[in-house]
């Protein structure tokens, strides 16, 4: 490691807070451009830094960690996703990485239940109409939607995002709750909440809402395809806002235009920040970009979860959130 203060690159800007106490600790460069860094910047950051803190929007595989010039010891994530790094290349060369969960759980599942309740009610098209002034004033059938409220919502993968996710729309909407998850959840875990375990196949067909939760892995790599959105119901709506790689997008866009499925309200895509063709057109989806963690609070929290994993390697101890 480097003498004297820690080299660390940043890839992308944090929030001020963040990056003020980052400046104070370490000698710190900054992605000023703030623009997803190309495979030479990458590959020089590597060079440089003994910690480089990237983003889902910066992919490091296999032939940038094992380049001769790499220098990081540490790749301190700034999010709780690692599907955009290479794990075992990292392992291989013995760099650490960490992530930052737990801080992002309400967040992002505040962004799910916004997409849910967006989608079934229309509140993005009845938001469209009357900017575009072509509304022409109530009457009892104008805009009608579906009621979100008692109606049963499937989860995939019940960690932490989908269990918030669950309670918010379990206790503030008298939702009945299905899950399918690696494993079932003791009645601590769901911390008293009713929820059944069902196997998946049934939670595509009974659901009224589907969301994803589950980590971008390759078993999970469109998990939701042709063959699954045709279990579900006509009148129910698909809620992403885990990877865009756990859809299909392409038959996602076929299922909405043939009506297979009410509607999808999307956080995350195959590959952000550009669209499958198609999707953009559908009145039947809600399209977000990539926003499910992004509020100041939680940004800051990010930052700073990221930094107590840079200091715990600094002074030599068990980094809080190592995930290889
Ligand atoms: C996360 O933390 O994984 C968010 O999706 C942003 O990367």
């Amino acid at each position: 490691m480097t003498e004297g203060k820690l080299k660390v690159a940043l890839t992308r800007r944090w929030p001020e807070s963040v990056e003020r106490r980052m400046a104070d600790a370490f000698e710190l460069r900054i992605n000023e451009g703030n623009r997803a860094m190309n495979d030479e910047a990458i590959g020089e950051a590597l060079a440089w830094a003994d910690v480089l803190c990237p983003t889902v929007t910066d992919s490091i595989g296999q032939e940038l960690l094992a380049a001769p010039t790499v220098k990081t010891k540490l790749l301190a994530n700034f999010g709780v996703g690692f599907n955009h790094i290479d794990l075992q290349a990292a392992s291989r060369v013995g760099i650490a990485v960490s992530n930052t969960p737990g801080v992002l759980t309400d967040a992002t599942a505040e962004i799910a239940l916004t997409l849910m309740l967006s989608i079934a009610r229309r509140t993005g098209e009845g938001e469209r109409l009357v900017r575009s002034e072509q509304w022409d004033g109530w009457h009892p059938t104008h805009m009608l939607s579906t009621q979100v409220t008692g109606k049963t919502l499937g989860i995939l993968g019940m960690g932490r995002i989908g269990l918030a996710f669950a309670k918010q729309a379990h206790y503030g909407l008298g939702m009945n709750i299905l899950y399918s998850s690696r494993s079932e959840k003791s009645a601590q875990v769901l911390q008293g909440m009713p929820a059944r375990y069902c196997p998946q196949e049934e939670l595509f067909e009974v659901s009224d809402f589907v969301s994803l939760h589950c980590p971008a892995t390759p078993e999970t790599r469109h998990l939701v395809n042709a063959a699954t959105l045709s279990k579900m119901k006509s009148t129910a709506f698909l809620i992403n806002t885990a990877r865009g790689d756990v859809v299909n997008e392409s038959e996602l866009v076929a299922a909405l235009q043939q009506g297979v499925i009410a509607g999808a309200g999307l956080d995350v895509y195959e590959a952000e920040p550009r669209l499958v063709p198609g999707l953009r057109e559908l009145p039947n989806v809600v399209l977000l970009p990539h926003m499910g963690s992004g509020t100041i609070q939680t940004r800051a929290a990010m930052g700073e979860c990221a930094l107590a994993n840079i200091l715990a390697f600094v002074e030599n101890r068990p980094l809080p959130n190592q995930v290889n």
